[in-house]
């Protein structure tokens, strides 16, 4: 039960701030529908990946490891398959992708859900900043990677956060991309986030098919393992005030769950949405040229690695 009362109720959904990720599937029947859902090890992937399994659907299910991901398979009792993807490893990436390719899987939905937040201290590989790297660069390889798969209603949704309104105040910093010039832990995570938001904003405009979807989301905040980077205090005190003011990972995993799979949404793309409704982004979040630019350079980036 939250203490405010603004966030308890529905919008035009039917669905709101206190809806469950049971809730926004429930009489949904996702038998034979394939979702990936990356980041399952814990937190809202791992709700994600019960609720969808629970509702007839099969999950390939990415942690960093596959003994992490084999381990929250065996949790579930529906249809899983556990591959491993670091995100923060293009070798890794590459590997997830031929190996869905190659049992040519066909997918549904794919929730890019995986991410780390705020790191206290500058952390850099490839000579890029590391959130930028996991949450956006990984992420862009592996959808990019697996369009081909998506079917002709296929959904893609990324998990951006409201964070993407409280990054650097050029929206992205291109000429600071390894994070050297400059590190603010919640502007690299917002920066992370609104590259999420624009990633899916852009790629609503590529997708092949006219019934496929991009579209973004904020979770809500959830006290999960992605404070593991802040200050003890701050986490043990997100605890304590948990249960009263923010949402429960039954709840986090709502929105995700929701603009995956809800009927209502389909056809929906290029938008943001939280509490299982649409919002509106930043004014970065909603601006076409600046994810045009990210896009290209992205596909530069990407195209040293190989
Ligand atoms: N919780 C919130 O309040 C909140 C608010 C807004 C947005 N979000 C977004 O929601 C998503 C899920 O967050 P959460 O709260 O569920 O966090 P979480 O409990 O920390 O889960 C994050 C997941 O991402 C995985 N991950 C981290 N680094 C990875 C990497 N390099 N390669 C592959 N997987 C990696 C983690 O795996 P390991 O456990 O193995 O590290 C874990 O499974 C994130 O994208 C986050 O930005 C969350």
């Amino acid at each position: 039960m939250s203490l405010f009362p603004l966030n308890q109720g529905a919008g035009p959904s039917g669905f709101g701030y206190r809806s469950t990720a049971e809730a926004v599937t429930l009489g949904l029947d996702l038998s034979g529908k394939t979702y990936l859902v990356t980041g399952c090890s814990t937190g809202l992937g791992r709700e994600t990946l019960r609720v969808l399994t629970l509702r007839g659907a099969c999950v390939i299910a990415l942690a960093r490891t596959i003994e992490n991901a084999r381990k929250v398979c065996a949790q579930v009792a529906g249809d899983t398959v556990p591959l491993a993807c670091e995100l923060s490893d293009p070798g890794s990436i590459n590997r997830v992708i031929d190996q869905i390719r190659s049992r040519d899987y066909r997918l549904d939905g794919i929730i890019a859900n995986a991410g780390i937040m705020a790191l206290p201290k500058l952390q850099q590989k490839f000579d890029l900043e590391l959130q930028f790297l996991t949450n956006h660069v990984g992420h862009f390889m592996l959808v990019t990677g697996l369009i081909d798969q998506l079917t002709d209603h296929g959904r893609v949704v990324m998990l951006s956060s409201v964070a993407h309104k409280r990054t650097y105040h050029d929206g992205i910093q291109f000429n600071n991309l390894s994070g050297k010039k400059m590190y603010v832990p919640w502007h690299a995570y917002g920066q992370s986030k609104l590259c999420n938001l624009l990633f899916a904003r852009h790629l609503s405009t590529r997708l092949p098919g006219s019934g496929q979807t991009a579209n973004a989301v904020h979770p809500g905040v959830i006290a999960t393992r992605l404070t593991r980077h802040m200050n003890p205090l701050l986490r043990v005190s997100a605890r304590v005030v948990s249960p009263l003011c923010l949402k429960n990972v039954a709840q986090g995993a709502a929105t995700q769950c929701y603009v995956a799979t809800h009927p209502a949404v389909a056809g929906m793309t290029g938008r943001y949405f939280v509490d299982s409704n649409e919002a509106i982004p930043s004014r970065f979040g909603q601006d076409d040229a600046l994810a045009s630019i990210l896009w290209a350079r992205t596909e530069d980036i990407v195209s040293q690695f190989d």
